[in-house]
């Protein structure tokens, strides 16, 4: 029984199935994705730019399980890697490598070859990581990361633009960038930015594109040009937080795209590289509370929720929506009470939920964290040696499918050599 599962329930986000059961089989904690809303997220941001050259590269580091990249693929989108591992996974997931954009920061010379050798498009993002890429590979294409000397952003901690952050080359450097670049005969085949995530406010995105459209115009004959991500989604739908209006976004998006290419001479590829947005609210964190308490005048829940399992709270102080199931169809009376949801690790820090007014908890109730599809287990952790959940997806029929397993203690001791 669902006692405040009105935002679940107004997506049909479980689909007959029961958050109890679901934790009954496949253990607690759980990630549960559901097919028919990551579809469509997908869909959302693919279909908001009608310029014809425009493609969405899912920027992967926000959920990189192989069965969701495999469905992002079927709808269309392309991917963006972070890391070499991240390329390994979209590889895996059937990925053509002209299907990815490889965004790398501060990377070792091997990573940077092992993109090049099996035909990835590589972005650097310093004159040095630059220099370094034409050493080893003169006249290749590449693309380079510019600042555009604009942020976004829901906390410090993931602005990427403006003059505080480690990301992009600054436009004064492009004289440097011009000068690296023929000394290796690198061709310049894209620039691209990203200036911060859950961006809410289309304006700052829109701020960001005109800046880098500017300076695209120093360089003669781009390939394409990548917009970055960052768009935004509501995490506060409880209190009715707005979406971001991805299609008036678009709108004016396109409109930029084309006038940029007419006075450009050239009908050049436009990209996208959203990360959240594509898996975030897809996906459900249930959590089972374990244990009630007081402590002083503050009241506790602690669960198995803890930031090994879900980091974004603790990270960014991030708000995430909590939901309530009870295994009983009894019916009575469920005052609301303020409470904090606490996890089970050894840290003071462990917080998922700050001074929530909720229906009042008991032991073996199970929580929802909604949204909580990115970010989520690709940011978990072993730490306190615990086993990472499982994932399981709501197909579009509405039955259930594993799409991960959950760690066993074997898995976590099998790299110890002792
Ligand atoms: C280079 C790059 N591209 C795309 C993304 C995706 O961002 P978001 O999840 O906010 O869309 C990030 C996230 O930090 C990033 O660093």
């Amino acid at each position: 029984m669902k006692l405040n599962g009105k935002v679940t329930d107004a997506l049909n986000f479980f689909q007959g199935n029961e958050p109890h059961a679901l934790t009954r089989e496949y253990g607690s904690p759980l990630y549960v994705y559901n097919e028919r809303i990551f579809r469509k997220s997908c869909r959302d941001i693919k279909g908001m730019c009608e310029y014809p050259k425009f493609f969405v590269n899912y920027s992967v580091k926000a959920n990189s399980n192989l069965t969701l990249l495999k469905i992002a693929r079927e709808e269309g989108l392309r991917a963006d890697a972070t890391s070499q591992g991240e390329a390994v996974a979209i590889l895996a997931a059937g990925y053509q490598p002209e299907e990815i954009f490889y965004v790398v920061n501060n990377v070792s010379a091997a990573e940077l070859n092992f993109a090049v050798e099996k035909n990835i498009t590589v972005s650097v993002d310093s004159l040095s990581q630059l220099e370094t890429f034409g050493q080893l590979n003169p006249g290749k294409r590449v693309s380079v990361r510019l600042n555009p000397g604009i942020g976004a952003g829901h906390h410090e901690k993931v602005v990427t633009g403006g003059d505080r952050t480690k990301f992009g080359v600054n436009e004064a450097y492009i004289p440097d960038i011009k000068r690296i670049l023929e000394k290796y005969d690198l061709k310049l085949a894209g620039i691209n930015q990203h200036i911060g995530s859950l961006i809410m406010d289309g304006s700052l995105f829109l701020a960001g594109v005109q800046n880098l459209l500017k300076i695209a115009r120093q360089f003669d004959d781009l390939d394409f040009i990548d917009l970055g991500g960052g768009f935004g989604v509501p995490y506060q739908k409880q209190e009715g937080e707005e979406p971001l209006d991805i299609e008036s976004l678009g709108k004016l998006l396109s409109k930029f795209m084309h006038e940029f290419s007419e006075s450009y001479g050239k009908e050049l590829r436009f990209m996208v590289e959203p990360g959240r947005y594509i898996p975030a609210e897809s996906g459900v964190l249930l959590g089972t509370v374990h244990a009630i308490k007081n402590n002083g005048f503050v009241k506790y829940a602690g669960t198995d929720l803890g930031f090994s399992v879900f980091a974004r709270p603790m990270l960014y102080d991030a708000h995430h929506d909590i939901e309530v199931y009870r295994d009983s169809d009894e019916i009575m009376e469920h005052p609301i009470k303020m409470i904090n949801i606490v996890g089970n690790m050894c840290e003071s820090g462990d917080y998922i939920a700050r001074e929530r007014y909720l229906p009042a908890l008991r032991v073996g109730d199970v929580l929802g964290v909604l949204d909580a599809g990115a970010y989520g287990y690709a940011m978990s952790s072993q730490y306190n040696y615990r086993a990472r959940p499982a994932e399981v997806l709501i197909c579009e029929d509405g039955t259930r499918k594993l799409i991960r397993r959950r760690d066993t203690y074997e898995d976590m001791l099998a790299n110890m050599i002792f």
